[in-house]
């Protein structure tokens, strides 16, 4: 999914393309990144109150983030003609077995689940998000085709060598606070792949992300809708905190906020050579071009031994 906002096109955290947004820097923002970064990091906690008590809970950004509000702000930005170009990189890369059995992880409204079963592919969608899977199940039936969908988190893959490819894309990956969690994803990929089977991994490019880092930007939608991103890199973690605040034309307004640790290539060849999946090749976009510190995408293709 995601790229910082300052990258054309397609973005990690809040995506504002050319067409869609008009943006503009914050010089003039006052400096609250201290107490900013307290809310952040509190942020991934929600207080809530059970029973007439107030309870800590461990909710996290991704349980609440992939709703309504995404889809309006962040997948209308998502043309038909992108997910082709991925699918069509995607086919071409990972050359399935006709008829093979792709799993798409973390699939989100399945917009390239269904484009690769219109191919002939028997694809399963997972994902944590009932409300996506929902959007999932009607753009199956619309385009005509069968997704097998499954409600279920990344870290707990419940496939054992079934797949002859898994596909991870739009920066689904990277979310746990913990490596160790996003190991496990890895693990769980490569568990659920056939031997000799290939993943596919696309997440944004950490190099060019870090040098075009602005701590403060604002976009104004065609509605009218005011962007305004307050974002953190913490250079210890290599994660991204984005707290984003919508303000509507009618002054409505709704915050977000997504924290996502970006993998360097060498740390993500590390860890899926620990869950048994090597390195076949690495690009920088969905044209199949080189990977540079300028490249908008890290995408990374394994396959399992
Ligand atoms: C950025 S979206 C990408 C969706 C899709 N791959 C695409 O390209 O449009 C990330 C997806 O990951 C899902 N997700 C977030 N946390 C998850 C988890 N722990 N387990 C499974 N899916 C999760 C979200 O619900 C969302 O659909």
């Amino acid at each position: 999914m995601f790229r910082p906002p300052e990258l054309e096109g397609d973005c990690m955290f809040l995506r504002a393309s050319g067409q869609m947004h008009e943006r503009m820097k914050m010089s003039a923002c006052p400096d609250r990144r201290t107490p900013l970064r307290r809310n952040l990091d509190s942020a991934a906690r929600r207080t809530i109150v059970r029973r007439g008590q107030l309870r800590r809970t461990d909710v996290a950004w991704f349980d609440e983030f992939f709703d309504e509000h995404y889809l309006d702000y962040w997948a209308q930005i998502l043309p038909p003609e992108r997910t082709a170009r991925e699918v069509r990189f995607i086919v071409e890369q990972i050359a399935p077995p006709e008829g093979g059995a792709v799993l798409d992880l973390c699939c989100g409204q399945a917009r390239h689940a269904v484009e690769l079963a219109k191919l002939g592919y028997r694809v399963t969608g997972l994902d944590l998000n009932e409300f996506l899977l929902d959007r999932a199940r009607e753009a199956a039936a619309e385009a005509g085709v069968d997704l097998t969908l499954v409600q279920g988190d990344m870290r707990e893959i419940p496939f054992d060598g079934q797949f002859d490819a898994v596909v991870n894309l739009f920066t689904a990956f990277g979310y746990f606070e913990d490596n160790a969690q996003n190991q496990r994803v890895l693990d769980g990929v490569a568990r659920s792949l056939k031997p000799g089977g290939t993943f596919l991994l696309d997440q944004s490019n950490l190099l060019r992300a870090v040098c075009e880092y602005q701590p403060r930007v604002w976009h104004k939608y065609e509605d009218g809708t005011m962007l305004i991103e307050n974002r953190i890199f913490d250079p210890h973690t290599l994660r991204f905190t984005t707290h984003a605040t919508y303000i509507k034309p009618d002054g409505g307004r709704a915050e977000r906020t997504n924290a996502i640790r970006c993998y360097t290539c060498p740390e993500l060849r590390h860890m899926l050579e620990a869950a048994g999946l090597g390195i076949i090749a690495v690009f920088g976009d969905f044209d199949a071009r080189e990977l540079s510190h300028e490249s908008k995408r890290l995408i990374v293709l394994s396959q399992r031994g």
